[in-house]
């Protein structure tokens, strides 16, 4: 029998490790991993190199609809290039920690985004992680997951990943910045973080990364027996 190939959408604040795991369940299922919230980073990042004011969304709007984006999920590495420069190893720098939960709250960037983010997954067989796949991009997702996690903890594992790539910065400077981040993504008129009735909840909060992974994919297989046997 022919597997179908689900849409798979994960949302959840930064930092509940939704990039690590969204990475991993693609790679058990053979899908593409698709990380929705490297394409606003990479946006970010074009707009700082263009001189564009990150609270224009006229300018903004217009940036976006002429820039060429393209994708590709190089075995579990989201790589993202704009007009042929590619941003991959720029995306996670602090700097773009900063403007992107800036550009990302201006709806004529957004709007252009979730067309984009819908035909990467208009063929099925993907796993796409953000803050509004499960409600506005993909609310046909055959599996909604809401990932997330204590703030504490979900700053410790961003200050953890810091350190690793040598950024010098405290984990009170890193839990401040969460913290204004999960504001802002809360804050949106349009595309803000909700958890759907239909997004099953996964709470990381003292779990291993197995662990969160194993859920996920029992809620996958669950739903392609369920689609099955209709
Ligand atoms: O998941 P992340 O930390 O890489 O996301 C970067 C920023 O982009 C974050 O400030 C929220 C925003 N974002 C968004 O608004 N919508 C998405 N679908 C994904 C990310």
């Amino acid at each position: 029998m022919e597997k179908r190939r689900l849409k798979v959408a994960i949302d959840g604040p930064a930092g509940a490790g939704k990039s690590t795991v969204a990475r991993t369940v693609a790679r058990r299922l053979g899908y593409t991993y698709l990380d929705t919230g490297a394409m606003y980073r990479a946006l970010a990042l074009a707009a700082v190199e263009r001189g564009i004011p990150l609270d224009d969304p006229v300018r903004l709007g217009e940036m976006v609809r002429s820039i060429h984006m393209t994708v590709r999920d190089d075995g579990g590495l989201f790589r993202v290039w704009v007009d042929g420069q590619e941003l991959t190893d720029r995306l996670r720098d602090p700097s773009t920690d900063k403007a992107v939960k800036l550009i990302a709250m201006h709806r004529p960037v957004r709007e252009v985004m979730v067309e984009i983010q819908r035909s990467l997954a208009r063929e099925g067989g993907v796993v796409m992680e953000g803050r509004d796949i499960t409600s506005v991009v993909l609310p046909d997702a055959e599996v909604k997951v809401f990932l997330t996690g204590d703030v504490r903890e979900r700053a410790r594992r961003r200050w953890q990943e810091l350190q690793a790539k040598g950024v010098k910065i405290s984990w009170e400077e890193v839990l401040d910045e969460l913290i204004q981040r999960d504001r802002k993504d809360l804050e949106r008129d349009w595309g803000k973080l909700v958890k759907l009735p239909d997004a099953h909840l996964v709470d990381t909060t003292g779990k291993t990364q197995d662990e969160v992974v194993a859920e996920i994919l029992k809620l996958c297989e669950e739903k392609e027996i369920a689609l099955h046997s209709r």
